[in-house]
């Protein structure tokens, strides 16, 4: 396995959707059904543009996968981001943004969109994109990360040094509800 952290670009996007569905599918089954989930990639997961934009969002490919479906050669694994700006959680479709920018003195940066491929999972590359993420908020000026967690997310981000803050509910329509765990942490340094 030879796996390598870059941005994420544009080009990436419809590689991103796959992969993304594919992580929800194969791991959250155990956490959520399968009408949360279904509904949940309608409207809250999903490739966030401004991210990828903003330069904070990162993809993880194993570059030795032979005749993979590829961009550029290598195979897409996983994918996940840091945000200075308010929005919580949420690609594209979802209702709740908040675009406006963060203070770096103030404010915690966000912790976004974290998937791996279920073929891929347990293999360090959560934690691979989490350490790029943490390095580049901190070297942006933030000393505390937060984030929405998945409850699928949440033993991943304990491991990682994250505490459970609060539990939350994504309403999703339909009467149905996603429960997620904000949690937090605070940068030694
Ligand atoms: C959460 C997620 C990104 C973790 O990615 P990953 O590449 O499998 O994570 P890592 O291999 O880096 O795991 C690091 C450590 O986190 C913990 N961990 C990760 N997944 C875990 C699980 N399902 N159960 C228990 N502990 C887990 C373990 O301590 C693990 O170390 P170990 O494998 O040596 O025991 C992945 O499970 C995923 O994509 N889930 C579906 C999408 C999702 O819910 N994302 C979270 C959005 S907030």
């Amino acid at each position: 396995m030879t796996i390598r952290i870059r941005l994420a670009e544009a080009c990436d996007i419809p590689m991103l959707g796959e992969l993304i569905e594919a992580s929800v599918r194969g791991l959250q089954a155990g956490d959520y059904s399968a009408a949360q989930l279904e509904s949940a990639l309608r409207t809250v997961y999903g490739v966030d543009t401004q991210l990828i934009a903003d330069g904070t969002y990162f993809a993880a490919e194993e570059t030795e996968v032979a005749g993979a479906k590829s961009s550029g050669g290598a195979l897409l694994v996983g994918c996940g981001g840091w945000s200075k700006r308010k929005t919580l959680f949420g690609g594209d479709q979802f209702a709740g943004r908040e675009d406006s920018l963060l203070d770096p003195a103030r404010d915690a940066a966000k912790i976004r969109a974290f998937f791996v491929h279920p073929a891929w999972a347990r293999r360090g590359i959560g934690g691979m994109i989490l350490e790029a993420c943490e390095a580049a908020a901190g070297a942006a000026g933030f000393r505390r990360l937060e984030m929405g967690a998945t409850l699928t997310g949440v033993p991943f981000y304990r491991a990682k040094g994250y505490a459970e803050l609060e539990a939350a509910e994504v309403p999703l329509g339909d009467g149905l509800t996603l429960p997620i765990v904000v949690m937090g942490k605070s940068s030694s340094g």
